[in-house]
Formats: structure tokens, C-alpha cells, sequence
């Protein structure tokens, strides 16, 4: 079976606590939950991580080309600042989506701009919790298709 990595970045530990407003009542840990079980039934494996740390983040994308098919990524806020992490994902040749619960293009003037979303093949926001599902949907067309 295909396996994929989900990647989450700084603060996403904190939701179901963090700005209900935008990110809704979900904790990580159940978002990992419902990750699993549409992967299972998008015939995809998948592991699951979170780190506060840029260079955490890049070493797990790096180790994205032993024992990966493809990555989900959401940057959180280093979306609008990671130079190094869109440099990581370029360097990677496997299918790539980025995800966003809130829809950044709504937002702020500083969230508009992803700079991360350069080496994806397509980015998907503004769903809530099912933009990590919507991503694990498209994700499994691009590596079985
Ligand atoms: C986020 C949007 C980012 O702008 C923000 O910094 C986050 C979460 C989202 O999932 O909506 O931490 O990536």
C-alpha cells in the first residue's frame, strides 16, 4: 500500500483551543483520527506529525524520499515566511499538497500570500477539518492515478 506523510506546523498542537473562529472546536489529535480513517479508505497508509520547529520540519520532508509515496502539508504560519521549507518541497519530487483550515486569501494582508505553495501541486483552504480530507482525496488521485 501507498504511504503518505501529513505535516503540521507551529500551533496546530493548540487546536481545538486556539481561535475557535477560525480553526473550529477540532483538536489535532482528532483530526489525526479522521486522517486515518480516509486514508484507509483511500487505500493510503499515513503518519502523522507536528513540530513548533522550522528545521524539525525540513528534516521530516527530507526524510519524505525513503518510505513515502507523497506529502500533505500544513505549514501554518511559516506558509507566509519558510523560504527554507519551500526549498525542502521543491527538492522532493513526490506529489505534494498544501492545506490551510482557515481560507488564508480571507484573511489578513500577511496571510494572502503563501510562499510555501510554489512547490505543491495544489493547495486547498478554507474547509476546516475536511481540508485535510479534501487533501488526502487529491492526494491518493495524484499518486494512483
Ligand atoms: C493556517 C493558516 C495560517 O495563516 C496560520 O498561521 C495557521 C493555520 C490554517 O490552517 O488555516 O497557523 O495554516
Amino acid at each position: 500500500m501507498k504511504k503518505i506523510l501529513i505535516i503540521n506546523g507551529p500551533n496546530l498542537n493548540l487546536l481545538g483551543n486556539r481561535e475557535k473562529n477560525h480553526y473550529g472546536d477540532s483538536s489535532l489529535q482528532k483530526i489525526k483520527s479522521l486522517c486515518e480513517t480516509v486514508c484507509e479508505k483511500n487505500n493510503l497508509e499515513c503518519d502523522f506529525f507536528q513540530s513548533n520547529n522550522e528545521g524539525d520540519i525540513i528534516d521530516k520532508i527530507h526524510s519524505v524520499d525513503k518510505g513515502y509515496d507523497g506529502i500533505i502539508i500544513n505549514p501554518a504560519a511559516y506558509t507566509h515566511t519558510s523560504v527554507a521549507i519551500l526549498d525542502a518541497l521543491k527538492a522532493n519530487a513526490k506529489p505534494k499538497i498544501e492545506i490551510h483550515i482557515s481560507n488564508i486569501y480571507a484573511r489578513e494582508e500577511y496571510r494572502r500570500k503563501s510562499i510555501t505553495s510554489e512547490a505543491v501541486n495544489g493547495l486547498i483552504c478554507g474547509f476546516g477539518e475536511n481540508s485535510y480530507t479534501l487533501g488526502i482525496e487529491a492526494i491518493s488521485k495524484l499518486i494512483y492515478k
